[in-house]
């Protein structure tokens, strides 16, 4: 007799499917063998899988480890069955060449899990940069239902009275260093002063921006994203997640019901927060993987003139502690419903709309997160530039000092343009050796390029395009050159640097033809940049290239850079986007 109609659950597939008793005493008898009872696996509970990111090799995501008990109470106290599993790590300060190398390996291994393994729902374990679009991707391309518990902020890191914030103080020191201003054991000691407890950076780098994305598209319950890792909150909000996945599984809440539109709330809650330039190609890789439309240039237009309301660094002050205590994510998207920057009716994982999660909520205080008629600073969202050098690049506004902008943006009858030598580099190991180099004529009025960092050519982009000036500049002081590249920079970067420029120079992109010493115009009103070399010669020097060499150092690299889009699209797995709601095509049976 074919019971089909009357199972609940997926996982009654594997350990209550009467039509193949033999391979359903083969599934039970090896969870059993851990302390699972048969009545239980049949007991017409669902199983909630854990996606585990935290490990010794994940220090980031390692308050998760000591998180676990507080979910499974959770699950358990709803009446589901926890099961933990691992997920490749992505430690962005560890992992080499680069952390988003590992974004689409993590993505692709969690996908296998879900697809292969009696799992009806899934707790996505977040923090550090890539761990969380990594998930995202995985629970969109799956489509069971799923919830995100970010692993949160480390405390407030502080160093002779000041606030050490991570990433931001490192950039910081490391031009102190240059300076000669500091020595190597203060430069160590203050760096090492922004990491004082578990959890994630504790600025608004990648990783608190990426958490807030998962909350601002409704893949959070409110409020998750910047409790601070050591808190009570926080293992409450472990406790109330695991609870809450069981609902969704009962209701059948998928992340198809949630990711279903433009994800216009999560653009305009980055712009209001001062958020990552890494969140334009993540958010992207999500919004394909639930095949939903966004295309790079929405980030302007949707979230260019949304004002900077969170006084955190790197644009602002204060920390993660400060802005927990403001009101977190949902305080800043009160403020932006106000103002009616906000779908209200969007589904979110809590159940309930954005609308009534949001409720009630504004800042707690207002020099942490500020009002949206009375913000740090107006137009705070990234501009998307293009012209002959790539299709499209960011640049993020927000932090953009006085000082640049009058050195570079505000001169009298040319506001926001900008003419300048171009000096090239090949990648990281070449700036380094060649920064100081006197024969390269580095002073105000140049421009640095770097290349070949891209999706392609690092593998993976690397996080390289906030290259710092040369000594010489530095002392005369100014702190930032115009930059551009096809990598990335750091989420905790104060660098208004010229990014993520699509396509990459090792694929043909026009960076490739660029030369030290040519023009290039900057025009920020027109969202241009151009190398201002004639038509004849770039088409010349167009002719004259072929595509460099690549040498893989690991079977992955090689796979990676077969198959992988450019940042614009998301630094996807171009085949893997084909795939959706895979949770819903059981596989076969394994014997
Ligand atoms: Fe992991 Fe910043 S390095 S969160
Ligand atoms: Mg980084």
């Amino acid at each position: 007799m074919d019971t089909r109609a009357k199972r609940k659950f997926r996982s009654q597939e594997w350990f209550d499917n009467p039509n193949n008793p033999g391979m359903t005493a083969l599934y039970i008898e090896r969870y059993q063998n851990q302390g699972y009872t048969q009545g239980e696996l049949q007991s017409e509970r669902p199983v909630i899988g854990i996606a585990q990111t935290g490990s010794d090799i994940a220090p980031c995501n390692k308050i998760h480890v000591f998180l676990m008990d507080r979910i499974k109470a959770g699950i358990r106290d709803a009446g589901g069955i926890p099961m933990e599993f691992p997920v490749h790590p992505i430690q962005e300060t560890g992992k080499r060449p680069t952390a988003a190398l590992d974004r689409n390996l993590s993505y692709l291994g969690l996908v296998e899990v879900l697809h292969g393994y009696p799992i009806d729902g899934v707790v996505l374990t977040t923090g550090c940069d890539k761990t969380t679009p990594a998930m995202l991707m995985g629970a969109a391309t799956v489509d069971l239902p799923a919830i995100a518990l970010n692993g949160g902020p480390m405390l407030d890191g502080w160093w002779k009275g000041e606030r050490a914030g991570s990433g931001t103080i490192i950039w910081e020191s490391r031009r102190l260093l240059a300076e000669g201003r500091i020595d190597y054991d203060e430069f160590m000691g203050r760096v090492c002063a922004s990491a004082p407890s578990l959890g994630h950076c504790n600025t608004m780098g990648t990783a608190s921006t990426m958490n807030a994305m998962a909350e601002a598209l409704g893949m959070t319950l409110p409020g998750n994203s910047a409790i601070p890792a050591p808190f009570r909150e926080r293992m409450a909000m472990a406790y109330e997640t695991g609870r809450r996945i069981v609902g969704m599984v009962h209701e059948d809440l998928k992340p198809s019901d949630i990711l279903t539109r433009e994800p216009r709330e999560a653009i305009v809650t980055n712009s209001a927060i001062g958020g990552s330039t890494n969140a334009p190609p993540h958010l992207q890789a999500i919004a394909r993987h639930a095949g939903v439309e966004l295309d790079v240039t929405d980030w302007q237009k949707i979230g260019f003139d949304v004002p900077l309301l969170v006084n955190m660094q790197p644009a602002g002050t204060y920390l993660g502690e400060s802005f927990f205590r403001a009101g977190g994510v949902p305080a800043v998207m009160g403020e932006l419903r106000r103002a009616g920057r906000i779908h209200e009716g969007a589904m979110t994982a809590s159940g309930k709309s954005m609308g009534e999660n949001l409720a009630g909520w504004e800042s707690r205080d207002r020099d942490v997160i500020l009002a949206y008629d009375a913000p740090l600073r107006i137009n705070a969202g990234f501009l998307v530039l293009s012209g002959n050098l790539f299709d499209s690049a960011l640049m993020k506004t927000s932090v953009i000092s006085e000082g640049f902008r009058a050195r570079y943006l505000s001169r009298p009858g040319h506001e926001g343009i900008f003419e300048a030598r171009a000096v090239v580099f090949e990648g990281p190991e070449d700036y380094h050796e060649r920064i100081n180099d006197p024969a390269l004529e580095i002073d105000a009025e140049t421009i640095l390029f770097i290349r070949g960092v891209g999706c392609v050519g690092y593998p993976g982009s690397a996080e390289v395009v906030n290259m710092q000036p040369p000594d010489a500049v530095l002392m005369q002081g100014i702190n930032h050159l115009p930059t551009v590249g096809d990598g990335r920079q750091s989420g905790t970067s104060e660098s208004p640097s010229i990014l993520n420029a699509s396509p990459e120079a090792v694929v043909g992109g026009g960076l490739a033809l660029l030369k030290t010493g040519d023009r290039v115009r900057l025009d920020l009103e027109a969202c241009r940049l151009d190398a201002l070399v004639d038509e004849t010669e770039w088409a010349e020097r167009r002719g004259a290239w072929s595509p460099p060499e690549l040498r893989n150092q690991t079977p992955w690299q090689e796979i990676y850079r077969r198959h992988v889009g450019q940042l614009a699209d998301g630094g996807c797995l171009e085949l893997a986007t084909a795939y959706h709601k895979v949770g819903r095509d059981l596989p076969r049976d394994n014997h």
